[in-house]
């Protein structure tokens, strides 16, 4: 008998500043039923005290599952564990790096290269400005690869008015690129 398909994704959070995008991105998965595996990095872990009004237990709580960066036990370690894709959000420039460089450290790296290795999808949401010409070139590298990489920049047309239209506004694009149909921004008509 043929087994329903889990709908199920991967996200990480790591210690860039925008703690907000991973935690939105959860809330709305939550609120579609997709079930979700977390990754919270010790950086993103911080970020999240600094930037947050959510204690990490609650952002831990949004996830139907959620794993310690040291785990490289966790079913999501391995490509035999079937998902729809990953989502670091936002990624880091020493996360983007790791990857880029197959440098798998820890869990966040570890389930970024397995999704790369079984042809999955890959999004990085990443966060820094400036970007030097390393930054760039893991950016391009990956793009090369297949990985989607959507910087949390907003657009204008959609006439934002608040913060948390330009979060829905990034959130939204994440979602996009899942195929995940959302209306967490107004779209261009
Ligand atoms: C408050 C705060 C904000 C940070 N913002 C950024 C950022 O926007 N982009 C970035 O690449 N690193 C940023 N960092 C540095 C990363 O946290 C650091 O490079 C860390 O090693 C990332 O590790 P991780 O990718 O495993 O989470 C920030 C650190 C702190 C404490």
């Amino acid at each position: 008998m043929q087994k329903e398909k889990i709908r199920r994704i991967i996200v990480a959070l790591s210690g860039a500043s925008g703690a907000i995008y991973g935690i939105r991105l959860l809330e709305a998965l939550q609120r579609i039923k997709i079930e979700t595996h977390l990754i919270i990095s010790r950086w993103a872990e911080v970020t999240i005290k600094m930037e947050t009004g959510y204690l990490v237990e609650e952002v831990q709580k949004l996830a139907t599952y959620s794993y310690s960066p040291d785990n490289l036990t966790a079913p999501c370690a391995s490509g035999s564990f079937l998902t729809e894709g990953m989502v670091i959000v936002p990624c880091s420039m020493k996360t983007l790096a790791a990857i880029a460089c197959g440098y798998v450290d820890n869990l966040v790296s570890r389930a970024a290269d397995i999704t790369m290795k079984e042809g999955r999808k890959l999004i990085l949401v990443p966060r820094e400005a400036p970007f030097n010409a390393i930054h760039l070139e893991n950016m391009l590298k990956l793009c090369r690869l297949g990985v989607v990489i959507i910087p949390p920049v907003p657009a204008f047309y959609i006439k934002p008015s608040t913060i948390d239209d330009l979060i829905n506004h990034t959130v939204g694009k994440v979602l996009d690129g899942l195929g995940i149909d959302n209306e967490l921004y107004e779209r261009w008509k």
